[in-house]
């Protein structure tokens, strides 16, 4: 009996952030746990950068401060791309609602580009943060958090598979500390087991969403799965999706 209270008084307290994928809040019971990292997976082309997109449009459109972190396209690219669904970034961006900021390999190589991170998420209180995408953080070559750069110090895979986790969590320890909601946009390769090729986006995750195609007849049928989200009774199954001239939306 006082279980059951302090389930539903844990309910009450915790607070929803609306995902602004259309269709999906309603099988998350409202949004994603606030302060929660989720991680979104899937092949080249799935639409994982639209739906990060999308997401800190949801934010912007109610005030909030939202940080899209790129590794794999510059800011302008992301700007064109977010354009082609009326979401225009670069007024957000002067609003002072949106920063954008880019990492190429060469500012991966620099050390400090972590800690700059973390202070740049620790100064600005932003309410959502997308990272887009881990698999780059993860796999560039010179990065400090990469689990290919260690074999030449003589590392096992093991060790540092482990090395990786570690200092990749320690950023959404950050985000966190601070109530940020946050996106870990992650790669899977067709064919290949697991969820994320990576297999470190995952880590510590609090939601992994799954974005899948198939071809149906001579169609292609695209679908949503949420794998995963603590705190949240979820059905699990797959559900079509279609990208909209609102961005991603699930089929009614
Ligand atoms: N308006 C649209 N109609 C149909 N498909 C679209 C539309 N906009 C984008 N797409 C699809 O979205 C894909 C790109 O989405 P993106 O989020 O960049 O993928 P990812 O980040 O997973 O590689 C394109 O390959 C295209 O198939
Ligand atoms: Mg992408």
């Amino acid at each position: 009996m006082e279980d059951t209270i302090n389930i539903q008084e844990e309910k009450r307290d915790m607070m929803r952030v609306k995902t602004g994928i259309k269709g999906l809040d309603e099988f998350i019971e409202g949004g994603f746990p606030k302060g929660s990292y989720v991680v979104v997976t899937g092949i080249p082309g799935s639409g994982k950068s639209i739906f990060g997109m999308q997401f800190l449009v949801e934010g912007m459109k109610n005030n909030e401060k939202c940080l899209f972190i790129t590794v794999e396209q510059s800011p302008d690219e992301i700007v064109s791309q977010a354009m082609q669904f009326g979401w225009n970034f670069n007024q957000w961006e002067n609003e002072g609602k949106l920063k954008i900021v880019s990492l190429d390999s060469k500012k991966l190589s620099e050390m400090n580009t972590y800690d700059e991170l973390k202070q740049l998420i620790q100064d600005n209180h932003y309410d959502r943060v997308v990272f887009d995408s881990i698999t780059s953080i993860v796999y560039s070559p010179i990065s400090p958090y990469s689990i290919t750069d260690g074999a030449d110090r003589g590392l096992q895979p093991q060790a540092l598979m482990e090395m990786s986790r570690a200092n990749v969590a320690s950023l959404f320890e950050v985000t966190k500390q601070h109530g940020i909601t946050t996106l870990g946009i992650s790669q899977k390769v067709e064919g290949m087991p697991g969820d994320t090729v990576d297999k470190v986006s995952e880590f510590k995750g609090d939601g992994l969403i799954i974005l899948d195609s198939g071809v149906v007849g001579n169609a292609l049928n695209r679908n949503i799965q949420v794998k995963k989200l603590r705190k949240t009774k979820i059905d699990g199954t797959p559900h079509t999706f279609d990208f909209t001239n609102d961005g991603i939306s699930l089929a009614p």
